[in-house]
């Protein structure tokens, strides 16, 4: 047996893929041949899709079919109504989207994935949040409006009125750069479950309980409450030194691939910049990501510390009016368009992933 092993598989490549490249020493984040950064900027949640699954952007008449298909799956079937009414209250939006996108399993499910069921579970998740939200109020969710594409309805239905065209655009910024990220946690988890050919909510639903893990999908709340604490700029530098000093980590700064500016956090900076003036909050986050990049240097040098995804994406969460605990969620709704396109992917070319494990317990004496 091959004893050479790499603990949490880090630098071991797991399958090839075309869907995107994450280059950690440049600082680039490609989507099948585009700059992430830039379709962030440019381009519509839907055409974005429409490029993960199918490999290209769509032409006018495609992207009007497509528009019209998510707006189609914006209704909930009754039984996950029920089921929305019925999950106690103290449970997370996490675990309630994991359990309702299980439920949602029909035989229009059923194995080989489609780009016809991603388009289901992708364009149902904000109507999944935004109704339990409303459920736990003890309010009728707000109705979808056919009018709205996907990252504006969402806005709608979360808050009950039209959002400006700033917030829109900065959800979609996030929503786009955040829908894929090559073979991260719960990418690889879809990946695993799809390559026993089981269906695409199986392998969805393992993902979304991939995601829930703090290590993974939970930074941009805890970047909020590190701003929160740190409340105004005289207290910025103190407050960082005295982290750095206890060896703790500052939310929102380093990256296991990225060893310079993470691309996403650079995009979304950009981003702020828009909303600068609506939130004072934000003018603390620039000088909070100053001043912590100066103290990083100083108490961590050489270890190529900047900011990553989490921390401006906290930032333009935080600037749409989004509570905190829909941060992962939203998160989960624009990642589902990077695991579904992996899913679909595995199936194209499938082999089941099967390793090995090096036993280091104790064998029968002889
Ligand atoms: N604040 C202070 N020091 C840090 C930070 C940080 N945020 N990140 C890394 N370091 C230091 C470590 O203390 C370590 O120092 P040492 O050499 O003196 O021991 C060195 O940099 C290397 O750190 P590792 O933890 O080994 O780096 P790794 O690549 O394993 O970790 C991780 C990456 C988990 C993201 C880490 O930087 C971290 O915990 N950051 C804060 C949490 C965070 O923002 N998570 C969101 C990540 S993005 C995402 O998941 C979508």
């Amino acid at each position: 047996m091959n004893e050479q092993w790499s603990r949490g598989l880090e630098g071991v490549i797991a399958t090839d893929t075309k869907i995107s490249l994450v280059d950690g020493q440049n600082g680039r984040l490609i989507y099948r041949g585009y700059e992430a950064n830039k379709l962030s900027l440019t381009s519509s949640f839907e055409e974005v899709c429409h490029l993960l699954w199918h490999g290209s952007l769509p032409d006018a008449d495609q992207l009007i079919k497509f528009n019209e298909k998510f707006k189609q799956h914006r209704t909930l079937p009754p039984h996950i109504i029920t089921i929305l009414k019925a999950l106690p209250a103290e449970m997370s939006m996490m675990s309630v989207i994991r359990t309702c996108v299980s439920a949602l399993e029909s035989p229009f499910f059923s194995w080989p994935p489609t780009v016809d069921q991603a388009i289901v579970v992708t364009a149902v998740i904000p109507v999944i949040i935004t109704s339990r939200a409303a459920y736990l109020k003890k309010e009728e969710p707000v109705k979808p409006d056919p009018s709205l594409n996907h990252i504006a309805n969402y806005l709608y239905m979360l808050h009950g009125k039209q959002p400006t065209d700033t917030h829109i655009k900065a959800l979609t910024a996030y929503s786009i750069l955040t829908m894929e990220h090559g073979m991260n946690a719960s990418t690889f988890t879809s990946r695993v479950i799809a390559s026993t050919e089981s269906d695409l909510i199986s392998s969805a639903a393992g993902a979304i309980g991939a995601m829930k893990g703090p290590l993974h999908g939970g930074a941009p709340s805890e970047v909020t409450q590190m701003l929160n604490e740190i409340e105004t700029k005289e207290k910025a530098e103190s407050w960082i030194k005295k982290k750095l000093e206890n060896h703790e980590k500052l939310m929102g700064f380093g990256h296991r691939v990225y060893k310079t500016t993470d691309p996403r956090s650079e995009a979304l900076k950009e981003m702020t910049k828009q909303l600068a003036g609506e939130d004072p909050w934000l003018d603390l986050a620039y000088y909070v990501e100053e001043t912590a990049l100066r103290l990083l240097d100083h108490y961590k040098p050489g270890r190529k510390l900047y900011t990553n995804v989490e921390f401006y994406a906290a930032a333009i969460l935080k600037a749409v009016d989004l509570p905190a605990e829909l941060f992962t969620p939203t998160f989960t709704a624009s990642r589902m368009v990077g695991w579904t396109a992996n899913i679909i992917e595995q199936s194209n070319n499938n082999r089941i992933f099967r390793p090995q494990s090096l036993y280091t317990g104790p064998v029968p004496f002889s």
